[in-house]
């Protein structure tokens, strides 16, 4: 599969060889033991451990994450349960590790169990570089690049360089770029982790997450983990994930090319400041998003006068749901400031940009700044 393009690469990503008369996609298996008799030896034995459901998922989102390479994935219950394997399973008390201070809302508290069992923590933002001061005696530096919901990105192969100098692994979360954006393992990080809930399944219906890696042992030790807190997906969540994958590229390229007209649409307005958007030329992350993304994501980050702005904007619109979340192929759209934890003013406003018409998504936000400035 190496040498196809993104879209063929999704839709075929997985699949078991041809067998006459079974489906080209195995229904999901729904089994917490399976016949094992003599030694207890995979490849399915418990539940808990493997599922084969799980294994055509793993291989699909391998095979998305690093083209034509040996990597293994270990497939969660939700993003978390995927960032908090990474982050836990290898922790030890005295040990370093670096986050950055702009990521998602709920590091916060993997910050606080980790500092629980003694780890030490610093902090830096997504851009500017400052992890490379941050570095010294670290264990683990995670990063998350195009970062929610301030979108702001790191240059990840120059941090890779550092880092690996330094004795240091590295972590990205490419839970806003998924691996058609973005292919962290590519870049030279030793994990790509991402919340499956957003665009890789992309419907808004499922939560789930994964990590892969290149390195077995580092693979191991996050499966070992899944094992011992019991994260794992259902096989019902497994299969849809694996089905919504075939329409990867369609979604992806939908909403980044509508995401880019609206965030050149509201660069135009005046009542809009703040705005964010890695594809958007003007944006301070273009460069660098440019050396190391392939497609620049769903999301779009602005700013609007005040509060009650914002609220009457997201009741203005039609086509957005206000919710929270991203990557759907329904619109959605939050006032980040009502969650608290982020460093966002109040009319700080993340919008996931749907699959919906581009005229008619953007003549609803259009409309709606109307009804927001009455
Ligand atoms: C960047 C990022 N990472 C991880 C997560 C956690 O994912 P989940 O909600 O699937 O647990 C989220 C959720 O919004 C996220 O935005």
């Amino acid at each position: 599969m190496s040498t196809t393009s993104d879209g063929t690469r999704a839709v075929r990503a997985g699949l078991p060889a041809p067998r006459q008369y079974e489906p080209t996609l195995p229904g999901p298996v729904f089994a917490a033991h399976f016949h094992l008799s003599g030694e207890p030896v995979g490849p399915y034995t418990y539940g808990r451990d493997t599922n084969p459901t799980w294994t055509l998922l793993e291989q699909a989102i391998g095979e998305l994450e690093a083209p034509g390479e040996r990597v293994e994935t270990t497939v969660f219950a939700s993003g978390m349960a995927a960032v908090s394997a990474v982050l836990l399973s290898g922790a030890r008390a005295g040990d370093i590790v670096v986050l950055p201070d702009d990521g998602y809302q709920a590091l916060p508290l993997v910050r606080e169990q980790l500092e629980a069992y003694g780890v030490r923590v610093r902090t830096a933002p997504t851009s500017g570089d400052a992890q490379l001061r941050a570095l010294d005696g670290a264990k683990l530096l995670w990063l998350e690049t195009p970062c929610n919901p301030g979108l702001d990105v790191c240059d990840v192969r120059r941090l890779v360089a550092a880092a690996h100098g330094a004795g240091t692994l590295v972590a990205v979360d490419n839970t806003l770029a998924t691996p058609l954006g973005q292919r962290p393992l590519e870049l030279g990080a030793d994990f790509s982790v991402a919340s499956d809930t957003k665009a890789m399944t992309g419907h808004g219906d499922i939560l789930l997450g994964h990590v892969t890696c290149k390195d077995p042992e580092l693979s191991a030790g996050v499966r070992r983990w899944r094992k011992v807190v019991g994260a794992i997906p259902g096989p019902m969540e497994a299969w849809l994930a694996h089905r919504s994958l075939s329409t990867l590229h369609l979604r992806v390229d939908r909403q980044c090319g509508t995401a880019l007209a609206l965030a050149e649409f509201l660069s135009r307005r005046t009542d809009v400041t703040g705005l964010r958007y890695p594809g958007l030329p003007t944006d301070p992350s273009h460069p660098t998003a440019l050396r190391q993304m392939r497609r620049f994501g769903s999301v779009v980050s602005f700013v609007l006068a005040d509060k009650d702005t914002a609220e009457r904007f997201l009741a203005g619109l039609r086509l957005v749901d206000d919710a929270t979340s991203f990557g759907s192929v329904r619109s959605t759209a939050e006032r980040r400031a009502r969650w608290g934890g982020d460093a966002v003013p109040e009319g700080f406003i993340r919008l996931s940009v749907g699959a919906e018409d581009p005229d008619d998504l953007l003549a609803d936000v259009e409309n709606a700044l109307a009804e927001a400035a009455r």
